[in-house]
């Protein structure tokens, strides 16, 4: 079974008030349609076609790389004539699933029972909703057969009781819904042309259709306004977290913890409240990560532990570390294992070989650093002249005294020593004490300067 999936995001979205399409707005790290997008690709389907309207050319360069046929819905005349646009993309296949870019938490499980559900004739995904006003109806027959669907906007008062809605996402047979396509009209209470009436079509024609009322309604509820988009993050981010904790995370309070990627946690991880995880993050055994951390495309091996307010970005960090509090490692970070990294600690661009020590106050960037060397506090590598980068080299079991600034291209041998408050600019030599500063003096008798009287 050649299977197509067809994405509808040619609405306007006026009611989020953007410049931005509504479906490029960001839903935990991801424009809503990504999430679609991701989602239907899990499906392995031959081909998505994605039907854009208002900004499309936007929607196109925003996701460049998307793997889908673009297809313009100039006029948007109603979700049957956006499906009709895509057809020609469809030619040839056989099952047709439709989604809609802006329907973000469908879950792939879902969708493949469905089309399990669906298998030869018309498959719709409907809930049942407590409040289900705004929504299309499902009508049933005394069997329980569905018979068609009619929208709120044409629906009596008999109608407009039923709880039972339509979610939009269809599974339909390729060959009948082209003739189906045919016969939609628009006279209805919107003048537009309804993708619902399908269902009264496939009735009519004996095709079997098939109701699947979906176990959680959470993953059919769209976005149209910021409110909503809000809540839908909150709903994705519980379900994410659920996740994280049954898979033996310990989340400190899952109301507070946010991913915006995707967290892979060996076992016994603690996260303490509002840590936001960015990109691909990768957690060892045992780690443990304190309050008010970001963490961004980072490996953090077994046992370390963050404390809280750290920033962490593109680093990898080696066992049994101790990071923070308010610590910032910044990209090209590398720590071996057995660091400390403490307070007001920025690091970029540093490989820190094993045991090794930056405690406060600190930069160190475009350098590298042996194992067990302690940088004293407030130690500067000036890696910068204005113009280019320069690397500060250290070696092994060196002693960095604090306030010192070394000026790179720049290298302490092993074992060095550099006194406290010294400007290094040449290389240091290998078990020595190098310094440079001004002897120390006394004035005797000197005498501070006197308010003079008036
Ligand atoms: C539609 C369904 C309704 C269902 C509801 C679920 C129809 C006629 N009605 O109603 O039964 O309960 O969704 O949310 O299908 N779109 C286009 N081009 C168009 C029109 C719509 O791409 O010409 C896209 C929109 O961007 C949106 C989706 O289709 O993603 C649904 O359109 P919308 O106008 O929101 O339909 P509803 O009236 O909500
Ligand atoms: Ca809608």
């Amino acid at each position: 079974m050649k299977l197509g999936i067809i994405i509808l995001a040619a609405g306007q979205g006026t009611r989020m008030r953007s410049a931005l399409p509504k479906v490029l707005h960001d839903l935990a790290g991801r424009p809503l349609l990504q999430h679609v997008i991701d989602t239907a690709l899990e499906l392995q389907p031959e081909l998505i076609a994605l039907v854009y309207g208002h900004g499309g050319e936007l929607l196109c360069q925003s996701l460049p790389d998307a793997p889908v046929v673009w297809v313009e819905q100039a006029e948007r005349l109603g979700t049957a004539h956006a499906v009709a646009q895509a057809m020609e993309a469809v030619a040839g296949l056989d099952r047709l699933l439709v989604l809609y870019g802006d329907v973000p938490l469908i879950r792939a499980e879902t969708l493949r029972h469905l089309l399990d559900c669906a298998e030869g004739g018309l498959g719709l995904l409907t809930a049942e909703l407590a409040d289900p006003g705004g929504y299309g109806r499902i009508v049933r027959n005394d069997l329980r057969h569905v018979q068609r669907i009619v929208e709120h906007k044409d629906a009596d008062a008999e109608e407009l009781a039923i709880r039972e809605v339509n979610s939009g996402i269809m599974s339909l047979d390729r060959a009948q819904l082209q003739g189906w396509l045919q016969r939609i009209g628009n006279d209805n209470a919107q003048g537009e042309y309804y993708l619902t009436d399908v269902v009264g079509l496939a009735v009519a024609d004996g095709v079997p259709v098939e109701g699947v009322v979906i176990a959680d309604p959470n993953e059919i509820l769209g976005v149209n306004d910021r409110v909503q988009l809000a809540d839908l993050e909150r709903r994705y981010q519980h379900r994410a977290a659920e996740g994280l904790m049954r898979a033996g995370v310990s989340l400190r309070d899952p109301a507070r913890f946010d991913l915006r990627g995707r967290l892979q946690a060996g076992q016994d991880c603690l996260i303490d409240i509002n840590v936001i995880i960015e990109g691909e993050v990768v957690l060892g055994d045992g780690v443990q990560i304190g309050a008010h951390c970001l963490l961004k495309d980072c490996q953090i091996a077994a046992g370390t532990q963050v404390l809280p307010h750290c920033v962490i970005d593109q680093a990898l960090i080696g066992p049994d570390c101790r990071i923070g509090p308010f610590a910032r490692i910044r990209p090209g970070t590398e720590l071996a294992g057995h660091n400390h990294i403490g307070n007001f600690v920025e690091t970029k661009n540093a490989q820190v070989a094993e045991g090794s020590k930056i405690n406060h106050l600190s930069y160190i960037g475009d350098s590298q650093i042996g194992r067990k060397v302690n940088v004293g506090a407030g130690t500067i590598t000036c890696n910068y002249d204005g113009a280019n980068k320069h690397r500060t080299r250290i070696g092994d079991g060196a002693f960095i005294g604090s306030n010192s600034a070394l000026v790179a291209p720049v290298e302490i041998g092993a074992g060095a020593t550099i006194g406290a408050g010294s400007v290094i600019n040449k290389n240091a030599p290998d078990g020595e004490l190098t310094l440079t500063r001004a002897k120390q003096m006394t004035l005797k008798g000197w005498k501070r300067p006197q308010k003079e009287q008036k």
